[in-house]
C-alpha cells in the first residue's frame, strides 16, 4: 500500500499529467449514500461543478443506477460507481473531498438525536474507510445528528492516528442558506445580497442565527427577532412536516452541500477570503466544537472566527444552545469510547 505521502504525490502528478493533457485540473470527489434523498440531486449538481475531475459514487443500494444516469451529463467530471460494503475503499482511495450524506432521514415527531442510534454505526463505518483509504481528504459531513456525528468522527480519526481538526468539517450550510432566505423576505431584499452568519450546532435551539450581525447592516423589531430565530431553527420540522412522513429536505440541502463543497474546492485550489460557516473543533467556547464562520484554505479551515459582539437575545439563545450542544458532542464522543 502507498504511503499518505506517497499518495499526496501521486495526486499532484495525476493533476499535473491531466493539466497538460488540456484536460480538467479539476478535484476528487467522493459522495457516500449517493443514491438517496439528498445524494441524488447532489452528485447531479457536482458533475456539473468544473471543479470537479473525477467524482465517485458510493451506496449500500441502487448506486449503479444512479451512476448510469448522471455519467451521461456531458460535463467535464469523470463519474464512477461503488456498491456495499465490499467496494467502499475503492470509492474512497485517491479522493480529496468526501461528502457524507449516508443515514436515515426523520419522519414526523422524530428529532435528530433519535437518529442517533443508526447513524452512528453508519458513519463510524464510513469514517474508519476514509482513516485508512484518505486520511488526508477534507470531509463534509451532512449525516444527522450532526452535532454527534462530528465528535464521532473525530474519535474515529483519533483512534486511527489520522485525526485533522482542519479537515472535517460539519455542514450547517443549510442553516445559512435558509436564514438568507427568511430574512430577505422579511426585509424585502433578493436573499443573494444577504448574509446571516448562523452558529452554535445543527439542531432546535444550538441552531443560532446572529440577527446583529446580519449584511448588509439592518435592524429587526423584537418580534421579527422572535419569528426568524423561531423559523431558522424549526427550517428542518417545516420541511419534515411537509413532506409528512417521506423524509425531510433533499433538494435544498443538496443545493447547500455543493454550495458548501463549492467553497473547499476553491479554499484547496488557493482562492483567497473563502469564508463559510461550519460545524468544527473550536476553542471559541468552551465546547470542543461549535459551528462559527471558517476561512477554507488549501489544508481545510485554516482559521476559526470569533463569534462576534452580540446582543442580550442572542446571549441568552448562545447559554441555552451550548447546554443542549454539550450533550450531543459528548454522547457522540462516548459512543466510540465505550
Ligand atoms: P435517504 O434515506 O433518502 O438517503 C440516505 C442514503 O444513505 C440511502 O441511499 C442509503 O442507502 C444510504 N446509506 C445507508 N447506509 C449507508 C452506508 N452504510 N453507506 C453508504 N450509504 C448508506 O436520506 P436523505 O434524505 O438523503 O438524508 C440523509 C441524511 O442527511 C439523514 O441523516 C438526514 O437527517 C441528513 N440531513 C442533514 C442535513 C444537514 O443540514 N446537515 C440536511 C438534511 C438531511
Ligand atoms: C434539516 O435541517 O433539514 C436536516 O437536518 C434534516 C432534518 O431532520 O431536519
Amino acid at each position: 500500500n502507498p504511503t499518505n505521502s506517497q499518495m499526496e504525490v501521486n495526486t499532484m502528478l495525476e493533476r499535473v499529467d491531466c493539466r497538460a493533457k488540456g484536460g480538467s485540473p479539476g478535484f476528487k470527489v467522493a459522495i457516500l449514500g449517493a443514491a438517496g434523498g439528498i445524494g441524488q440531486p447532489l452528485a447531479m449538481l457536482m458533475k456539473m461543478n468544473p471543479l470537479v475531475s473525477v467524482l465517485h459514487l458510493y451506496d449500500v443500494v441502487n448506486c449503479p443506477g444512479v451512476t448510469a444516469d448522471i455519467s451521461h451529463m456531458d460535463t467535464g467530471a469523470v463519474v464512477r460507481g461503488f456498491l456495499g460494503q465490499q467496494e467502499l475503499e475503492a470509492a474512497l482511495t485517491g479522493m480529496e473531498l468526501i461528502i457524507i450524506p449516508a443515514g436515515v432521514p426523520r419522519k414526523p415527531g422524530m428529532t435528530r438525536d433519535d437518529l442517533f442510534n443508526i447513524n452512528a454505526g453508519i458513519v463510524k463505518t464510513l469514517c474508519e474507510g476514509i482513516a485508512k483509504c484518505c486520511p488526508n481528504a477534507i470531509v463534509n459531513l451532512i449525516s444527522n445528528p450532526v452535532n454527534s456525528t462530528v465528535p464521532i468522527a473525530a474519535e474515529v480519526f483519533k483512534r486511527a492516528g489520522t485525526y485533522d481538526p482542519k479537515k472535517l468539517l460539519g455542514v450547517t450550510m443549510l442553516d445559512v442558506v435558509r436564514a438568507n432566505t427568511f430574512v430577505a423576505e422579511v426585509l424585502g431584499l433578493d436573499p443573494r445580497e444577504v448574509d446571516v452568519p448562523v452558529v452554535g450546532g445543527h439542531a432546535g435551539a444550538t441552531i443560532l442565527p446572529l440577527l446583529s450581525q446580519v449584511k448588509p447592516p439592518c435592524s429587526f423589531t423584537p418580534d421579527e427577532t422572535e419569528y426568524l430565530t423561531k423559523r431558522i431553527q424549526d427550517g428542518g420540522t417545516e420541511v419534515v412536516q411537509a413532506k409528512a412522513g417521506a423524509g425531510s429536505a433533499t433538494l435544498s440541502m443538496a443545493y447547500a452541500a455543493v454550495k458548501y463543497a463549492d467553497a473547499c474546492l476553491r479554499g484547496l485550489r488557493g482562492d483567497a477570503g473563502v469564508v463559510e460557516c461550519a460545524f468544527v473543533a473550536s476553542q471559541v467556547t468552551e465546547l470542543p466544537f461549535f459551528a462559527t464562520k471558517v476561512r477554507l484554505g488549501r489544508t481545510g479551515a485554516e482559521e476559526v472566527y470569533q463569534l462576534g459582539p452580540l446582543n442580550e437575545y442572542e446571549r441568552v439563545g448562545l447559554e441555552k444552545a451550548k447546554k443542549e450542544l454539550a450533550t450531543s458532542i459528548q454522547k457522540g464522543i462516548s459512543f466510540i469510547k465505550k
